[in-house]
């Protein structure tokens, strides 16, 4: 999630028990023309990651994970399919690619000749028709992918309606591949019965961890954890101190939203996210949480 699932945040849902995290999407053009700056989103050191790429140009693909590999750990990288954004779309990138399976095809080809680690596929169900994906699927078992992730949507419903998790079910029945559902999981109560039902090989976890990286351990441990104020604010110390760490000032100024979040319910919540939103420094949000 672009500005939200990079290191600092990804590291602590790591630490609250997710198996797996994926960087937000990176355009290859921008992992070509700045390398610096995609090395700041798309490097997690030694944690469990994968490095998700978005584009239309199989070789520019091959460029990008040539960079990418030389500098990070990832264990792999993944193909952005699904992402609704009408730039993103009009640029015939992310969703728009669930209308043009021969060039999804090509990059994914492109991806594994560019390295030997395992190549995964995010999508949604298919762009205005959501039986697309069992044709999408059957292409990507020619190509052997590690991975398939799915938000049961449509690329043109956004994130209108519900996600239909049917069709996920559908798909695992039908393939090989192992399959990773995503959408609407809010809770842990909410992400069993869509595994059991399902009996998807994952879940991913996007809006419901927001604030709250321990969802995963809920998850894990099949029960409702209560995280004390100072657990919620060593967690925000801890993000802070990192995105500060790889960004400066602005680190903690795009951290802002992520503030109000983790301080929702909590005690003088209220107090606490009006001064947040406004620190610029980490040395103003370490002096923030102080106060009692
Ligand atoms: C703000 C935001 C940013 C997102 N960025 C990405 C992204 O970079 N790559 C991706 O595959 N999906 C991205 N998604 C989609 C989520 O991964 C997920 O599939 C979708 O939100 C449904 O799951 P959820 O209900 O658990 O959030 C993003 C979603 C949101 C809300």
């Amino acid at each position: 999630m672009a500005g939200i699932s990079t290191y600092p945040f990804a590291s602590q849902c790591l630490k609250y028990g997710a198996d797996l995290v994926f960087s937000p999407m990176l355009h290859t053009d921008f992992v070509t023309n700045n390398i610096k700056e995609a090395l700041k989103i798309a490097d997690y050191g030694n944690c469990r990651y994968i490095i998700q790429l978005v584009g239309s140009e199989p070789h520019k693909f091959i460029k990008a994970i040539n960079l990418l590999q030389k500098s990070t750990n990832s264990i792999g990288f993944d193909l952005n399919m699904g992402c609704p954004d009408k730039n993103t779309v009009k640029s015939g990138c992310g969703g728009a690619l669930m209308k043009n399976f021969d060039l999804s095809i090509d990059i994914v080809k492109a991806m594994k000749s560019a390295t030997s680690k395992p190549i995964s596929v995010k999508t949604r169900v298919g762009y205005d028709n959501e039986n697309d994906i069992f044709k999408l699927v059957e292409k990507l078992e020619n190509e052997n992918v590690s991975l398939l992730t799915i938000h049961p949507r449509k690329v043109i419903q956004m994130y209108r309606g519900k996600a239909s998790w049917g069709i996920i079910k559908r798909v695992k029945k039908s393939t090989k591949i192992p399959i990773c559902g995503s959408g609407d999981i809010k809770d842990y109560h909410q992400a069993l019965k869509k595994h059991k039902e399902t009996a998807c090989d994952g879940l991913m976890i996007g809006r419901g961890a927001l604030g709250k990286p321990w969802i995963f351990k809920e998850i894990k441990e099949e029960k409702k954890i209560e995280i004390s104020q100072d657990e919620i604010k060593n967690i925000v110390t801890e993000i802070s101190k990192e995105a500060n760490r790889i960004w400066g000032n602005k680190g903690i100024i795009e951290l802002r939203k992520q503030y109000a979040w983790f301080f929702k319910n909590t005690k003088n919540a209220k107090e606490l996210r009006e001064k947040l939103v406004k620190a610029s420094t980490y040395d103003e949000v370490i002096e923030i949480l102080a106060e009692r």
